[in-house]
């Protein structure tokens, strides 16, 4: 049982570690990012409705996002607990979870906080390829795939995400800062965040993390 979420500006490998958490704690991986993603793929209302702030790199209107998030967290598998990447992303957002948890009688154990610097932010974002068929992230010189451009794990093609431009990963940051960071002072007050560095390899930012998690 853990319910956690994954706080970090863009780029910091919230996903990528992510996916090892999960693993690790049979929990289910909830990111809005990738839930907005998929809707637009299979170009549903939602979907196309945040294209229009994700191309900009602004944050989805809250009330829209929120209704997406818990309307996820209600569903049967996150029973036993659920990891959050990418939720919350203002006050606003924090509090309606608050009172979403109390409401199902749930309470968050830890909200882990990676912390990266802003230049290497960047030079994670803009090498960053994704399959487009799983979804499976590699980075150009980091976390190179086998064969350039072809994914390992089902031999799809690789693709930059639309919002991986220099431009649009410079206003991520920049809304990340006014919007987001305040919770890192929410969470602390709460007594629940856990600041990790970021700046390792995948697997020594996990490590770090279940040692916080594991207290
Ligand atoms: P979202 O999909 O959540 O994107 P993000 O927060 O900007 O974060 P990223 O997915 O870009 O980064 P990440 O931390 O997951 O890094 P990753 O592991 O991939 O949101 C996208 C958009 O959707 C938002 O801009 C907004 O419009 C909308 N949205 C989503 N949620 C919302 C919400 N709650 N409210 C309103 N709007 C919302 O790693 C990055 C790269 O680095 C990869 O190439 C990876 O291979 C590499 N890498 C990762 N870790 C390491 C490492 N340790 N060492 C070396 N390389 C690494
Ligand atoms: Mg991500
Ligand atoms: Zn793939």
């Amino acid at each position: 049982m853990l319910r956690t979420i994954l706080l970090g500006a863009p780029g910091a490998g919230k996903g990528t570690v992510a996916a090892k958490i999960v693993k690790e704690y049979n929990i289910p991986h909830i990111s809005t990012g990738d839930i907005f993603r998929d809707n637009l793929k299979r170009k549903t209302e939602l979907g196309l409705r945040a294209q229009e702030y994700m191309t900009r790199g602004e944050l989805v209107p809250d009330d829209l996002t929120c209704e997406i998030a818990t309307t996820r967290l209600l569903e049967d598998d996150c029973k036993n607990g659920f990891l959050l990447d990418g939720f919350p992303r203002t006050v606003y957002q924090a509090e309606k979870l608050d009172e979403f948890l109390r409401e199902h009688g749930q309470s968050l154990d830890k909200v882990v906080q990676l912390v990266v610097d802003d230049e290497l932010l960047i030079k994670r974002l803009t090498g960053r390829r994704v399959c487009k068929n799983c979804g499976a992230t590699f980075h150009v010189i980091t976390i190179p795939p086998k064969e350039e451009g072809i994914c390992d794990n089902c031999g799809h093609e690789l693709i930059q995400r639309a919002d991986d431009t220099e431009e649009t990963a410079v206003n991520r940051l920049k809304v990340y800062e006014e919007q987001t960071s305040p919770l890192v002072t929410y969470y602390e007050e709460k007594g629940l965040l856990a600041p990790i560095d970021g700046a390792g390899t995948p697997e020594e930012v996990f490590q770090s993390i279940l040692d916080v998690l594991g207290d």
